[in-house]
Protein backbone atom coordinates (compact mmCIF):
# COMPACT_ATOMS: atom_id res chain seq x y z
CA UNK A 1 0.00 0.00 0.00
CA UNK A 2 1.19 3.52 -0.48
CA UNK A 3 -0.01 7.18 0.90
CA UNK A 4 -1.92 9.24 -1.80
CA UNK A 5 -3.08 13.13 -0.93
CA UNK A 6 -4.12 15.98 -2.71
CA UNK A 7 -5.39 19.82 -1.87
CA UNK A 8 -7.20 22.34 -3.24
CA UNK A 9 -7.59 25.70 -1.45
CA UNK A 10 -5.83 29.26 -0.69
CA UNK A 11 -2.53 28.38 0.08
CA UNK A 12 0.23 26.91 -1.51
CA UNK A 13 -0.41 23.28 -1.84
CA UNK A 14 3.67 22.23 -2.11
CA UNK A 15 4.25 22.18 1.84
CA UNK A 16 0.99 21.07 2.06
CA UNK A 17 1.34 17.54 0.50
CA UNK A 18 4.70 17.51 1.40
CA UNK A 19 3.44 17.81 5.08
CA UNK A 20 0.95 15.38 4.41
CA UNK A 21 3.13 12.87 2.67
CA UNK A 22 5.46 12.94 5.79
CA UNK A 23 2.19 11.36 7.67
CA UNK A 24 1.86 8.83 5.47
CA UNK A 25 5.23 7.52 5.05
CA UNK A 26 4.44 4.72 7.36
CA UNK A 27 2.26 3.25 4.37
CA UNK A 28 5.19 3.15 2.00
CA UNK A 29 8.31 5.09 1.72
CA UNK A 30 10.05 3.56 -2.26
CA UNK A 31 9.94 6.97 -3.80
CA UNK A 32 7.60 9.93 -3.32
CA UNK A 33 6.13 12.72 -6.00
CA UNK A 34 4.47 15.94 -6.41
CA UNK A 35 2.26 17.68 -9.05
CA UNK A 36 0.49 20.95 -8.82
CA UNK A 37 -1.48 22.50 -11.63
CA UNK A 38 0.33 25.92 -12.34
CA UNK A 39 -0.44 28.09 -14.62
CA UNK A 40 -2.25 25.82 -17.48
CA UNK A 41 0.47 22.90 -16.75
CA UNK A 42 1.77 20.47 -14.40
CA UNK A 43 4.86 20.95 -12.42
CA UNK A 44 5.59 17.48 -11.36
CA UNK A 45 8.75 16.58 -9.16
CA UNK A 46 9.65 12.56 -8.17
CA UNK A 47 12.52 10.85 -6.84
CA UNK A 48 13.27 7.47 -5.35
CA UNK A 49 13.95 6.88 -2.47
CA UNK A 50 12.32 8.11 1.58
CA UNK A 51 10.45 11.68 1.15
CA UNK A 52 13.67 14.01 2.40
CA UNK A 53 15.24 13.04 -1.41
CA UNK A 54 11.86 14.62 -2.81
CA UNK A 55 12.18 17.53 -0.43
CA UNK A 56 15.70 18.22 -1.53
CA UNK A 57 14.68 18.11 -4.91
CA UNK A 58 12.11 20.51 -4.86
CA UNK A 59 14.57 22.67 -2.75
CA UNK A 60 17.23 22.44 -5.72
CA UNK A 61 14.80 23.24 -8.24
CA UNK A 62 13.35 26.15 -6.53
CA UNK A 63 17.27 27.45 -6.42
CA UNK A 64 18.21 26.55 -9.70
CA UNK A 65 15.27 26.99 -11.74
CA UNK A 66 11.85 28.45 -10.74
CA UNK A 67 10.28 26.93 -7.22
CA UNK A 68 7.01 25.03 -8.05
CA UNK A 69 3.87 26.08 -6.70
CA UNK A 70 0.03 26.06 -7.10
CA UNK A 71 -3.11 25.72 -5.20
CA UNK A 72 -4.29 22.42 -6.40
CA UNK A 73 -1.58 19.46 -5.89
CA UNK A 74 -1.65 16.08 -5.42
CA UNK A 75 0.97 14.02 -3.81
CA UNK A 76 2.38 10.32 -3.36
CA UNK A 77 4.40 8.19 -1.13
CA UNK A 78 4.76 4.41 -3.08
CA UNK A 79 5.01 0.99 -1.51
CA UNK A 80 6.05 -0.70 -5.03
CA UNK A 81 3.95 -3.66 -6.44
CA UNK A 82 5.21 -3.22 -10.03
CA UNK A 83 8.10 -1.69 -11.46
CA UNK A 84 10.64 -1.25 -8.97
CA UNK A 85 11.52 1.59 -7.18
CA UNK A 86 12.46 4.49 -9.55
CA UNK A 87 11.91 7.99 -10.49
CA UNK A 88 10.51 7.19 -13.45
CA UNK A 89 8.05 4.65 -11.82
CA UNK A 90 7.40 7.24 -8.69
CA UNK A 91 3.79 8.57 -8.74
CA UNK A 92 2.16 11.34 -9.53
CA UNK A 93 1.49 9.54 -13.15
CA UNK A 94 0.69 11.49 -16.43
CA UNK A 95 -0.74 10.53 -19.44
CA UNK A 96 1.11 11.60 -22.29
CA UNK A 97 -0.25 14.67 -23.38
CA UNK A 98 0.23 15.70 -19.90
CA UNK A 99 -3.31 16.84 -19.57
CA UNK A 100 -4.13 14.51 -16.99
CA UNK A 101 -2.04 13.63 -13.54
CA UNK A 102 -2.92 10.87 -11.15
CA UNK A 103 -2.02 8.92 -7.72
CA UNK A 104 -2.80 5.39 -6.84
CA UNK A 105 -2.75 3.06 -4.29
CA UNK A 106 -3.61 -0.75 -5.03
CA UNK A 107 -3.22 -2.75 -7.49
CA UNK A 108 -4.34 -2.89 -11.20
CA UNK A 109 -4.82 -6.25 -12.06
CA UNK A 110 -6.10 -6.09 -15.51
CA UNK A 111 -3.14 -3.96 -16.13
CA UNK A 112 -1.35 -5.66 -19.20
CA UNK A 113 -4.80 -5.60 -20.90
CA UNK A 114 -4.94 -2.04 -20.82
CA UNK A 115 -1.66 -1.22 -21.41
CA UNK A 116 -1.33 -3.43 -24.64
CA UNK A 117 -4.10 -1.81 -25.85
CA UNK A 118 -3.33 1.50 -25.34
CA UNK A 119 -0.11 0.51 -26.81
CA UNK A 120 -1.66 -0.55 -29.88
CA UNK A 121 -3.08 2.98 -30.56
CA UNK A 122 0.08 3.96 -30.35
CA UNK A 123 0.53 5.10 -26.84
CA UNK A 124 4.10 4.99 -25.44
CA UNK A 125 4.44 4.36 -21.77
CA UNK A 126 7.02 5.92 -19.48
CA UNK A 127 7.07 3.28 -16.40
CA UNK A 128 6.78 0.03 -15.60
CA UNK A 129 4.02 0.78 -13.52
CA UNK A 130 0.65 -0.99 -13.21
CA UNK A 131 -0.43 2.37 -12.44
CA UNK A 132 0.20 4.25 -15.60
CA UNK A 133 -2.54 2.72 -17.88
CA UNK A 134 -4.84 5.30 -15.14
CA UNK A 135 -3.81 8.34 -16.51
CA UNK A 136 -2.91 7.14 -20.46
CA UNK A 137 -6.40 5.29 -19.99
CA UNK A 138 -7.99 8.30 -18.93
CA UNK A 139 -6.41 11.22 -21.56
CA UNK A 140 -7.67 8.20 -24.22
CA UNK A 141 -11.37 8.57 -23.20
CA UNK A 142 -11.18 12.40 -22.41
CA UNK A 143 -10.82 13.16 -25.91
CA UNK A 144 -14.28 11.95 -26.25
CA UNK A 145 -15.90 13.21 -22.56
CA UNK A 146 -14.24 16.51 -22.82
CA UNK A 147 -14.43 16.44 -19.11
CA UNK A 148 -12.36 14.86 -16.01
CA UNK A 149 -15.82 14.13 -14.31
CA UNK A 150 -17.67 11.43 -17.05
CA UNK A 151 -13.52 10.53 -18.01
CA UNK A 152 -13.25 9.04 -14.28
CA UNK A 153 -16.06 6.79 -14.20
CA UNK A 154 -15.63 5.93 -17.84
CA UNK A 155 -11.53 4.87 -16.52
CA UNK A 156 -13.38 2.70 -12.78
CA UNK A 157 -15.57 1.17 -14.70
CA UNK A 158 -12.60 -0.15 -16.88
CA UNK A 159 -9.94 -1.04 -13.96
CA UNK A 160 -9.77 -4.65 -12.55
CA UNK A 161 -8.46 -4.39 -8.89
CA UNK A 162 -7.96 -2.32 -5.80
CA UNK A 163 -7.92 1.75 -6.13
CA UNK A 164 -7.91 4.47 -4.73
CA UNK A 165 -7.09 7.41 -7.08
CA UNK A 166 -6.72 11.87 -7.21
CA UNK A 167 -7.28 13.14 -10.45
CA UNK A 168 -5.99 16.33 -11.55
CA UNK A 169 -7.07 17.93 -15.42
CA UNK A 170 -5.44 21.36 -16.81
CA UNK A 171 -8.83 22.03 -18.02
CA UNK A 172 -10.17 22.05 -14.49
CA UNK A 173 -8.35 24.24 -12.48
CA UNK A 174 -10.63 24.02 -9.74
CA UNK A 175 -11.01 20.71 -9.25
CA UNK A 176 -9.39 17.55 -7.68
CA UNK A 177 -11.96 14.20 -8.39
CA UNK A 178 -11.45 11.09 -6.32
CA UNK A 179 -12.28 7.18 -6.91
CA UNK A 180 -11.98 4.53 -4.46
CA UNK A 181 -12.62 0.37 -4.70
CA UNK A 182 -11.04 -1.63 -1.79
CA UNK A 183 -8.60 0.76 -0.53
CA UNK A 184 -8.88 3.30 1.45
CA UNK A 185 -9.46 7.42 1.02
CA UNK A 186 -10.77 10.04 3.06
CA UNK A 187 -12.09 13.85 2.14
CA UNK A 188 -10.83 16.01 4.51
CA UNK A 189 -12.83 19.37 5.10
CA UNK A 190 -10.12 22.56 6.68
CA UNK A 191 -11.18 26.54 6.41
CA UNK A 192 -8.35 27.07 3.48
CA UNK A 193 -9.18 24.31 1.18
CA UNK A 194 -10.28 20.60 0.76
CA UNK A 195 -8.46 17.24 0.67
CA UNK A 196 -8.52 14.00 -0.28
CA UNK A 197 -5.64 11.51 1.91
CA UNK A 198 -5.23 7.76 2.40
CA UNK A 199 -5.61 8.26 6.08
CA UNK A 200 -6.13 10.05 8.68
CA UNK A 201 -2.72 11.69 9.97
CA UNK A 202 -2.10 13.59 6.53
CA UNK A 203 -4.81 15.87 7.22
CA UNK A 204 -5.02 16.08 10.99
CA UNK A 205 -3.10 19.01 11.34
CA UNK A 206 -5.53 20.99 9.18
CA UNK A 207 -8.93 19.52 9.89
CA UNK A 208 -10.63 16.72 12.07
CA UNK A 209 -13.98 16.77 9.86
CA UNK A 210 -13.74 14.30 7.35
CA UNK A 211 -15.68 12.13 4.91
CA UNK A 212 -14.84 8.53 4.53
CA UNK A 213 -15.47 7.88 0.77
CA UNK A 214 -17.30 4.40 0.33
CA UNK A 215 -16.08 2.10 -3.01
CA UNK A 216 -17.34 3.28 -6.02
CA UNK A 217 -18.55 6.51 -4.94
CA UNK A 218 -17.05 9.58 -6.46
CA UNK A 219 -15.80 12.98 -4.56
CA UNK A 220 -15.16 15.70 -6.77
CA UNK A 221 -13.33 18.49 -4.72
CA UNK A 222 -13.30 22.28 -5.42
CA UNK A 223 -11.71 25.08 -2.77
CA UNK A 224 -15.85 25.99 -1.96
CA UNK A 225 -16.68 22.49 -1.22
CA UNK A 226 -17.24 18.37 -1.78
CA UNK A 227 -19.70 17.21 -3.62
CA UNK A 228 -20.21 12.86 -3.79
CA UNK A 229 -21.83 10.62 -6.24
CA UNK A 230 -22.55 7.55 -7.11
CA UNK A 231 -21.06 5.94 -10.48
CA UNK A 232 -24.34 6.28 -12.02
CA UNK A 233 -23.51 9.99 -11.44
CA UNK A 234 -26.73 10.75 -9.15
CA UNK A 235 -25.50 12.68 -6.36
CA UNK A 236 -25.80 10.94 -2.76
CA UNK A 237 -25.49 12.69 0.75
CA UNK A 238 -23.22 11.71 3.45
CA UNK A 239 -22.50 12.57 6.96
CA UNK A 240 -19.19 14.68 8.11
CA UNK A 241 -17.19 12.66 11.02
CA UNK A 242 -15.24 14.18 13.85
CA UNK A 243 -11.87 12.40 14.41
CA UNK A 244 -11.01 12.50 17.99
CA UNK A 245 -7.33 10.58 17.50
CA UNK A 246 -3.99 11.71 18.56
CA UNK A 247 -2.14 12.40 15.77
CA UNK A 248 0.23 9.51 17.08
CA UNK A 249 -2.52 6.89 17.19
CA UNK A 250 -3.95 8.03 13.75
CA UNK A 251 -0.62 6.53 12.42
CA UNK A 252 -1.75 3.41 13.68
CA UNK A 253 -5.68 3.87 12.44
CA UNK A 254 -6.00 4.43 16.21
CA UNK A 255 -4.96 0.89 17.29
CA UNK A 256 -2.42 1.18 19.91
CA UNK A 257 0.59 -0.73 18.23
CA UNK A 258 1.53 -1.24 14.39
CA UNK A 259 1.40 -5.01 15.12
CA UNK A 260 -2.53 -4.90 15.86
CA UNK A 261 -3.38 -3.17 13.26
CA UNK A 262 -1.15 -5.05 10.54
CA UNK A 263 -2.97 -8.47 12.26
CA UNK A 264 -6.48 -6.55 11.45
CA UNK A 265 -5.24 -5.58 7.96
CA UNK A 266 -4.52 -9.38 7.35
CA UNK A 267 -8.20 -9.53 5.61
CA UNK A 268 -7.56 -6.70 2.98
CA UNK A 269 -4.05 -7.85 2.75
CA UNK A 270 -5.06 -11.71 1.91
CA UNK A 271 -7.63 -10.33 -1.25
CA UNK A 272 -4.34 -8.28 -2.40
CA UNK A 273 -1.82 -11.24 -2.34
CA UNK A 274 -3.95 -13.89 -3.50
CA UNK A 275 -5.09 -10.88 -7.06
CA UNK A 276 -0.99 -10.66 -7.03
CA UNK A 277 0.05 -13.57 -7.13
CA UNK A 278 -2.78 -14.79 -10.06
CA UNK A 279 -1.42 -12.19 -12.03
CA UNK A 280 2.52 -13.65 -11.79
CA UNK A 281 3.82 -15.74 -14.85
CA UNK A 282 3.71 -19.87 -13.76
CA UNK A 283 7.16 -21.54 -13.37
CA UNK A 284 7.60 -25.10 -15.10
CA UNK A 285 7.82 -26.76 -11.85
CA UNK A 286 8.28 -30.29 -14.63
CA UNK A 287 11.98 -28.89 -14.56
CA UNK A 288 13.02 -30.12 -11.35
CA UNK A 289 13.38 -33.33 -9.09
CA UNK A 290 14.13 -31.71 -5.86
CA UNK A 291 12.54 -28.18 -3.85
CA UNK A 292 14.02 -27.18 -1.47
CA UNK A 293 12.46 -23.64 1.15
CA UNK A 294 15.01 -22.02 2.86
CA UNK A 295 14.67 -18.83 5.21
CA UNK A 296 15.18 -17.00 8.59
CA UNK A 297 12.65 -17.08 11.18
CA UNK A 298 8.75 -16.43 10.87
CA UNK A 299 9.47 -16.86 6.86
CA UNK A 300 11.31 -20.22 7.76
CA UNK A 301 7.80 -21.29 9.34
CA UNK A 302 6.03 -20.95 6.65
CA UNK A 303 8.54 -22.92 4.60
CA UNK A 304 7.54 -25.57 7.37
CA UNK A 305 4.09 -25.19 6.74
CA UNK A 306 4.16 -25.08 2.89
CA UNK A 307 6.17 -28.70 3.22
CA UNK A 308 2.81 -30.35 4.01
CA UNK A 309 1.10 -28.77 1.47
CA UNK A 310 3.48 -28.94 -1.49
CA UNK A 311 3.82 -32.82 -0.50
CA UNK A 312 0.16 -33.39 0.17
CA UNK A 313 -0.59 -31.65 -3.53
CA UNK A 314 2.63 -32.54 -5.29
CA UNK A 315 3.85 -35.66 -3.82
CA UNK A 316 7.05 -34.53 -4.47
CA UNK A 317 9.88 -34.26 -1.28
CA UNK A 318 10.20 -30.93 -0.20
CA UNK A 319 13.12 -29.89 2.25
CA UNK A 320 12.78 -26.53 4.66
CA UNK A 321 16.35 -25.63 5.46
CA UNK A 322 17.34 -22.67 7.89
CA UNK A 323 19.08 -20.23 5.55
CA UNK A 324 22.14 -19.85 8.39
CA UNK A 325 22.63 -23.55 8.08
CA UNK A 326 21.69 -24.06 4.26
CA UNK A 327 24.37 -21.45 3.60
CA UNK A 328 27.39 -23.55 5.17
CA UNK A 329 26.04 -27.28 4.39
CA UNK A 330 27.54 -27.59 0.79
CA UNK A 331 24.13 -28.66 -0.55
CA UNK A 332 23.34 -31.54 -2.76
CA UNK A 333 21.60 -29.72 -5.31
CA UNK A 334 21.68 -29.30 -9.39
CA UNK A 335 20.31 -27.98 -12.29
CA UNK A 336 17.34 -29.49 -11.14
CA UNK A 337 17.03 -27.98 -7.73
CA UNK A 338 14.12 -25.90 -7.32
CA UNK A 339 15.10 -23.37 -4.60
CA UNK A 340 12.36 -21.81 -2.80
CA UNK A 341 13.77 -18.26 -0.48
CA UNK A 342 11.14 -16.79 2.01
CA UNK A 343 11.99 -13.30 2.58
CA UNK A 344 9.01 -9.85 3.97
CA UNK A 345 12.64 -7.66 3.36
CA UNK A 346 14.36 -9.35 1.06
CA UNK A 347 17.52 -8.23 2.27
CA UNK A 348 17.76 -10.91 5.24
CA UNK A 349 21.93 -11.42 5.12
CA UNK A 350 21.58 -15.08 5.92
CA UNK A 351 18.86 -16.18 2.96
CA UNK A 352 20.93 -13.98 0.57
CA UNK A 353 23.24 -15.97 1.17
CA UNK A 354 21.91 -18.76 1.01
CA UNK A 355 20.05 -18.12 -2.74
CA UNK A 356 23.59 -17.44 -3.73
CA UNK A 357 24.85 -20.44 -2.80
CA UNK A 358 22.25 -22.48 -4.61
CA UNK A 359 22.94 -19.87 -7.81
CA UNK A 360 26.31 -20.75 -7.60
CA UNK A 361 25.38 -24.70 -7.50
CA UNK A 362 23.45 -24.19 -10.78
CA UNK A 363 20.05 -24.68 -8.98
CA UNK A 364 17.07 -22.14 -9.92
CA UNK A 365 15.69 -19.86 -7.42
CA UNK A 366 11.88 -18.81 -6.46
CA UNK A 367 11.82 -15.48 -4.55
CA UNK A 368 9.00 -15.24 -2.06
CA UNK A 369 9.13 -11.12 -0.66
CA UNK A 370 7.32 -8.58 0.13
CA UNK A 371 9.90 -5.59 -0.59
CA UNK A 372 9.84 -5.01 -4.77
CA UNK A 373 13.62 -4.24 -5.44
CA UNK A 374 14.83 -5.89 -2.83
CA UNK A 375 18.03 -7.82 -3.31
CA UNK A 376 16.57 -11.39 -2.98
CA UNK A 377 13.79 -10.38 -5.06
CA UNK A 378 16.11 -9.21 -8.37
CA UNK A 379 18.58 -11.64 -8.01
CA UNK A 380 16.37 -14.40 -8.19
CA UNK A 381 15.47 -16.10 -11.07
CA UNK A 382 11.83 -16.28 -9.97
CA UNK A 383 9.92 -13.88 -7.94
CA UNK A 384 6.64 -13.51 -6.47
CA UNK A 385 5.72 -11.08 -4.43
CA UNK A 386 3.53 -10.56 -1.25
CA UNK A 387 1.19 -7.49 -1.46
CA UNK A 388 1.35 -6.83 2.54
CA UNK A 389 2.76 -3.29 2.30
CA UNK A 390 4.88 -2.23 4.35
CA UNK A 391 4.89 -4.21 7.79
CA UNK A 392 5.98 -1.78 10.38
CA UNK A 393 5.78 -4.10 13.53
CA UNK A 394 9.16 -6.00 13.68
CA UNK A 395 7.32 -9.19 14.72
CA UNK A 396 5.59 -10.22 11.83
CA UNK A 397 1.93 -11.03 10.99
CA UNK A 398 0.47 -9.68 7.45
CA UNK A 399 3.35 -10.62 5.95
CA UNK A 400 3.65 -14.12 7.49
CA UNK A 401 0.36 -14.50 6.07
CA UNK A 402 1.04 -13.30 2.92
CA UNK A 403 3.79 -15.64 2.44
CA UNK A 404 1.16 -18.97 2.94
CA UNK A 405 -1.13 -17.82 0.68
CA UNK A 406 1.77 -17.63 -2.15
CA UNK A 407 2.94 -20.98 -0.91
CA UNK A 408 -0.61 -22.42 -0.89
CA UNK A 409 -1.16 -20.92 -4.28
CA UNK A 410 1.98 -22.08 -5.93
CA UNK A 411 2.00 -25.63 -4.63
CA UNK A 412 -2.07 -25.85 -6.06
CA UNK A 413 -0.06 -24.49 -9.41
CA UNK A 414 3.01 -27.15 -9.70
CA UNK A 415 0.35 -29.61 -8.33
CA UNK A 416 -1.68 -28.99 -11.60
CA UNK A 417 1.51 -28.71 -13.67
CA UNK A 418 2.36 -32.05 -12.59
CA UNK A 419 -0.76 -33.76 -12.86
CA UNK A 420 -1.45 -34.73 -9.15
CA UNK A 421 -4.68 -32.81 -8.88
CA UNK A 422 -7.64 -32.84 -10.87
CA UNK A 423 -9.20 -29.28 -13.04
CA UNK A 424 -12.01 -29.76 -10.35
CA UNK A 425 -9.64 -30.25 -7.28
CA UNK A 426 -7.70 -27.32 -8.21
CA UNK A 427 -10.70 -24.74 -8.81
CA UNK A 428 -11.86 -26.68 -5.63
CA UNK A 429 -8.87 -25.27 -3.87
CA UNK A 430 -8.59 -21.85 -5.53
CA UNK A 431 -11.74 -21.18 -4.35
CA UNK A 432 -11.27 -22.28 -0.90
CA UNK A 433 -8.04 -19.50 -0.79
CA UNK A 434 -10.65 -17.00 -1.95
CA UNK A 435 -12.68 -17.47 0.93
CA UNK A 436 -9.80 -17.56 3.26
CA UNK A 437 -10.04 -13.50 4.01
CA UNK A 438 -13.60 -13.44 4.84
CA UNK A 439 -13.03 -16.49 7.63
CA UNK A 440 -9.75 -14.84 8.67
CA UNK A 441 -12.40 -11.48 8.89
CA UNK A 442 -14.68 -14.01 10.97
CA UNK A 443 -12.06 -14.63 13.64
CA UNK A 444 -11.79 -11.41 15.24
CA UNK A 445 -15.26 -12.22 16.87
CA UNK A 446 -12.94 -14.18 18.99
CA UNK A 447 -10.51 -10.69 19.88
CA UNK A 448 -12.18 -10.08 23.40
CA UNK A 449 -12.21 -13.15 24.42
CA UNK A 450 -8.44 -13.96 23.87
CA UNK A 451 -7.79 -10.91 24.94
CA UNK A 452 -9.60 -11.60 28.33
CA UNK A 453 -7.70 -15.40 28.57
CA UNK A 454 -4.00 -13.20 27.65
CA UNK A 455 -4.44 -11.00 30.37
CA UNK A 456 -4.30 -14.35 32.47
CA UNK A 457 -1.43 -15.90 30.85
CA UNK A 458 1.18 -13.12 31.66
CA UNK A 459 2.79 -14.81 34.82
CA UNK A 460 4.20 -18.38 32.95
CA UNK A 461 7.31 -18.40 32.74
CA UNK A 462 7.14 -21.11 29.69
CA UNK A 463 4.44 -21.84 27.95
CA UNK A 464 4.44 -24.71 25.29
CA UNK A 465 2.39 -24.85 22.15
CA UNK A 466 1.71 -28.53 20.46
CA UNK A 467 -0.03 -29.81 17.36
CA UNK A 468 0.61 -32.68 15.23
CA UNK A 469 0.87 -32.77 11.68
CA UNK A 470 0.14 -28.74 9.85
CA UNK A 471 -0.44 -27.80 13.43
CA UNK A 472 3.29 -28.66 14.72
CA UNK A 473 4.21 -26.31 12.12
CA UNK A 474 2.08 -23.67 12.58
CA UNK A 475 2.89 -24.06 16.73
CA UNK A 476 6.31 -22.60 15.70
CA UNK A 477 5.01 -19.90 14.66
CA UNK A 478 3.35 -19.32 17.61
CA UNK A 479 5.70 -19.69 19.82
CA UNK A 480 8.04 -17.43 17.98
CA UNK A 481 5.44 -14.57 18.09
CA UNK A 482 4.90 -14.87 22.08
CA UNK A 483 8.84 -15.05 22.61
CA UNK A 484 9.49 -12.05 20.50
CA UNK A 485 6.65 -9.73 21.83
CA UNK A 486 6.34 -10.66 25.22
CA UNK A 487 9.85 -12.49 26.32
CA UNK A 488 8.16 -15.04 27.69
CA UNK A 489 9.87 -18.59 27.10
CA UNK A 490 8.26 -20.75 24.52
CA UNK A 491 8.79 -23.93 22.87
CA UNK A 492 6.67 -25.42 19.95
CA UNK A 493 6.68 -29.09 19.96
CA UNK A 494 5.20 -32.07 17.87
CA UNK A 495 2.53 -33.51 19.90
CA UNK A 496 3.53 -36.78 19.84
CA UNK A 497 7.26 -35.90 20.39
CA UNK A 498 6.44 -34.49 23.73
CA UNK A 499 6.26 -37.76 25.89
CA UNK A 500 9.91 -38.72 24.24
CA UNK A 501 11.86 -36.04 27.28
CA UNK A 502 10.20 -32.55 27.17
CA UNK A 503 7.05 -33.81 28.93
CA UNK A 504 9.39 -33.30 32.09
CA UNK A 505 8.56 -29.91 32.51
CA UNK A 506 5.35 -29.77 32.31
CA UNK A 507 4.41 -29.28 36.01
CA UNK A 508 1.41 -28.04 37.93
CA UNK A 509 0.11 -24.92 36.08
CA UNK A 510 2.32 -25.03 33.25
CA UNK A 511 0.66 -23.83 30.09
CA UNK A 512 0.08 -25.53 26.95
CA UNK A 513 -1.49 -24.34 23.55
CA UNK A 514 -2.67 -26.84 21.68
CA UNK A 515 -3.59 -26.43 17.95
CA UNK A 516 -5.93 -29.13 16.83
CA UNK A 517 -7.29 -28.95 13.24
CA UNK A 518 -6.28 -32.09 11.88
CA UNK A 519 -9.89 -34.21 11.95
CA UNK A 520 -8.15 -37.28 11.38
CA UNK A 521 -5.34 -36.69 14.00
CA UNK A 522 -7.95 -34.99 16.60
CA UNK A 523 -7.91 -38.81 18.70
CA UNK A 524 -4.09 -38.04 18.70
CA UNK A 525 -3.68 -34.72 19.68
CA UNK A 526 -6.21 -34.87 21.97
CA UNK A 527 -4.21 -37.83 23.97
CA UNK A 528 -1.49 -35.61 24.02
CA UNK A 529 -3.22 -33.08 25.91
CA UNK A 530 -4.33 -35.54 28.24
CA UNK A 531 -0.96 -36.44 29.05
CA UNK A 532 -0.34 -33.21 29.87
CA UNK A 533 -3.29 -32.06 31.82
CA UNK A 534 -3.04 -35.23 33.67
CA UNK A 535 0.33 -33.44 35.13
CA UNK A 536 -1.24 -30.12 36.00
CA UNK A 537 -0.91 -28.25 32.70
CA UNK A 538 -3.60 -25.54 31.67
CA UNK A 539 -4.83 -25.73 28.46
CA UNK A 540 -5.55 -23.43 25.33
CA UNK A 541 -7.32 -25.14 22.78
CA UNK A 542 -7.49 -23.92 19.27
CA UNK A 543 -9.59 -25.50 16.79
CA UNK A 544 -10.98 -28.75 18.63
CA UNK A 545 -11.78 -28.80 22.21
CA UNK A 546 -10.45 -30.84 24.49
CA UNK A 547 -12.64 -31.51 27.95
CA UNK A 548 -9.89 -29.89 30.05
CA UNK A 549 -9.23 -26.96 28.34
CA UNK A 550 -9.33 -23.78 30.55
CA UNK A 551 -10.46 -21.72 27.21
CA UNK A 552 -11.20 -22.76 23.53
CA UNK A 553 -10.93 -21.03 20.53
CA UNK A 554 -12.98 -22.35 17.88
CA UNK A 555 -11.89 -22.24 13.83
CA UNK A 556 -13.93 -21.38 10.37
CA UNK A 557 -13.96 -24.58 8.80
CA UNK A 558 -11.69 -24.88 5.42
CA UNK A 559 -9.15 -26.91 3.47
CA UNK A 560 -7.25 -29.02 5.70
CA UNK A 561 -3.75 -27.91 4.25
CA UNK A 562 -4.96 -24.22 4.82
CA UNK A 563 -6.14 -23.89 8.44
CA UNK A 564 -2.74 -22.11 9.57
CA UNK A 565 -4.26 -19.61 8.12
CA UNK A 566 -6.75 -19.32 10.69
CA UNK A 567 -5.03 -20.79 13.33
CA UNK A 568 -2.17 -18.18 13.01
CA UNK A 569 -4.53 -14.91 13.54
CA UNK A 570 -5.58 -16.64 17.11
CA UNK A 571 -2.25 -17.09 17.68
CA UNK A 572 -1.02 -13.53 16.82
CA UNK A 573 -3.70 -12.22 19.20
CA UNK A 574 -2.25 -14.48 21.73
CA UNK A 575 0.49 -13.39 21.81
CA UNK A 576 -0.15 -9.49 21.00
CA UNK A 577 -2.35 -9.35 24.36
CA UNK A 578 0.26 -11.08 26.42
CA UNK A 579 2.84 -8.37 25.81
CA UNK A 580 0.20 -6.09 26.02
CA UNK A 581 -1.12 -6.75 29.52
CA UNK A 582 2.75 -6.96 29.89
CA UNK A 583 3.18 -3.51 28.76
CA UNK A 584 6.11 -4.10 26.79
CA UNK A 585 7.43 -1.85 23.33
CA UNK A 586 5.74 -4.25 21.08
CA UNK A 587 6.03 -2.91 17.61
CA UNK A 588 10.15 -2.44 19.03
CA UNK A 589 10.96 -5.79 20.87
CA UNK A 590 14.42 -5.46 23.09
CA UNK A 591 16.73 -7.32 20.61
CA UNK A 592 15.26 -6.78 17.40
CA UNK A 593 15.44 -5.58 14.53
CA UNK A 594 12.70 -5.34 11.09
CA UNK A 595 15.26 -6.93 8.85
CA UNK A 596 18.48 -8.78 10.04
CA UNK A 597 21.17 -7.24 7.51
CA UNK A 598 23.87 -9.05 9.00
CA UNK A 599 25.14 -12.92 10.05
C1 LIG B 1 9.49 -12.45 12.57
O1 LIG B 1 8.51 -11.95 13.46
C2 LIG B 1 10.86 -11.95 12.95
N1 LIG B 1 10.88 -10.53 12.89
C3 LIG B 1 11.98 -12.64 12.21
O2 LIG B 1 11.97 -13.98 12.60
C4 LIG B 1 11.89 -12.60 10.68
O3 LIG B 1 10.86 -13.44 10.24
C5 LIG B 1 13.23 -13.11 10.11
O4 LIG B 1 14.26 -12.25 10.56
C6 LIG B 1 13.22 -13.17 8.57
O5 LIG B 1 13.05 -11.89 8.06
P1 LIG B 1 12.71 -11.74 6.49
O6 LIG B 1 11.37 -12.40 6.29
O7 LIG B 1 12.68 -10.26 6.22
O8 LIG B 1 13.77 -12.46 5.72
N1 LIG C 1 0.65 -0.61 -7.79
C1 LIG C 1 1.15 0.77 -7.73
C2 LIG C 1 2.69 0.81 -7.94
O1 LIG C 1 3.35 -0.20 -7.86
C3 LIG C 1 0.81 1.42 -6.41
C4 LIG C 1 1.44 0.65 -5.30
C5 LIG C 1 0.91 1.02 -3.92
O2 LIG C 1 -0.29 1.15 -3.72
O3 LIG C 1 1.78 1.11 -3.03
O4 LIG C 1 3.21 1.89 -8.17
Amino acid sequence: MCGIIGYIGNEDAVPIIVEGLKKLEYRGYDSAGVAVLNDGRFDVIKKKGRLAALEVEIQNTAQNATPIHGHLGIGHTRWATHGEPSNENAHPHLGNQEKIAVVHNGIIENYHTLRARLQSKGIVFQSETDSEVIPQLAEYYYEAENNLFDTVIKVASRLEGSYALGFMCVDTPDTIIAIKKDNPLIIGVSEHGNFIASDIPAVLKHTNQVYYLNDNELAVLTKEGITFYDTDKERIHKEIETITWSMESAEKGGYEHFMLKEIMEQPMILKNTLAKTLSQPPVDITRFNRIIITACGSAYNAGVVARYVFEKLCRTPVEVELASEFRYKDAIIDEKSLVILVSQSGETADTIAAMREAKAAGASTLAIVNVVGSTIAKECDYCFFTAAGPEIAVATTKAFSAQLLVLYSLAIRFAAQLNKISPAEEKSLRAELEALPDKVNALFAHTEEIQKYAASCIGYKSIFFIGRNIDYAIALEGSLKLKEISYIHSEAYAGGELKHGTIALIEENTLVVAISTCKRLEAKIMSNVEQVASRGANILSIGARHATASAVIPLPETHELFTPSLSVVVLQLFSYYVAANKGLDIDKPRNLAKSVTVE
